[in-house]
């Protein structure tokens, strides 16, 4: 097919995930934070990146709204196309690489987030739900996209006239407290703690 790469090879590395696990120190795996825009999801991942690099770990962030400015920037916000945007993050690598590697996307379909769970062994796939109601972030709508998006100068915005399919069952959920926002540093922990307490 026209596009599709043909006589192709796969080459194996001389060095292997165990031994860069060894010289790291750690176990890469893909941290996976999903919810509205608005829920807090890029401020979680600076914060337990922040916490990760302090306590001596590799780790990165891939953010959509960051990788739809180079990687991803021919990408719209389609269902198809939000489904490429989340198969390219390449997240997985990084794990196999040995990092610990955050990605914070919308990633408002279950099937596509399922679909990068079955792309790393069972452990290494750790989905945070940002469990915050679409009220609350339309209340923050910290990039004024909500208002827009009411107005119809936005179409197709996730929540307002596009769908988000929560997780049914995910590895960790970040409350409200109260009714507000937890701290970075207390929704940071929380992650932290679960990697802890599961090697
Ligand atoms: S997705 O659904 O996973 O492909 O989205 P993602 O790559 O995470 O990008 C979300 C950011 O894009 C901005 N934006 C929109 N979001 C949702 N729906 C529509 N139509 C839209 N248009 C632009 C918005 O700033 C999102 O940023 P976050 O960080 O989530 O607030």
């Amino acid at each position: 097919t026209v596009g599709m790469s043909t006589n192709i090879v796969w080459h194996e590395c001389s060095i292997g995930k165990l031994e860069r696990q060894n010289l790291l120190m750690q176990k890469g795996c893909v941290i996976w934070i999903t919810g509205f825009s608005g829920s807090g999801k890029s401020t979680l991942a600076s914060m337990l990146n922040r916490q990760l690099h302090c306590r001596g770990h590799v780790s990165y962030v891939l953010d959509g709204d960051n990788l739809r400015h180079g990687l991803n920037k021919d990408l719209s916000f389609k269902a198809e196309d939000r489904a490429e945007n989340i198969c390219r993050v390449v997240a997985k690598l990084f794990a196999d690489a040995g990092v610990i590697c955050t990605a914070s996307l919308i990633s408002p379909y279950r099937r596509d987030r399922d679909a990068c769970r079955a792309l790393v062994p069972d452990s290494m796939f750790i989905e945070v739900f940002m469990d915050v109601p679409l009220k609350v972030c339309e209340e923050r709508d910290p990039k004024g996209l909500y208002k827009l998006a009411r107005a119809g100068k936005i179409k197709g915005f996730t929540g307002i006239d596009d769908p988000y399919e929560p997780p049914m069952d995910c590895e960790i959920v970040i409350q409200l407290k109260d009714g507000k926002y937890q701290t970075p540093k207390a929704m940071a922990e929380q992650v932290v703690t679960y990697l802890e307490e599961n090697g």
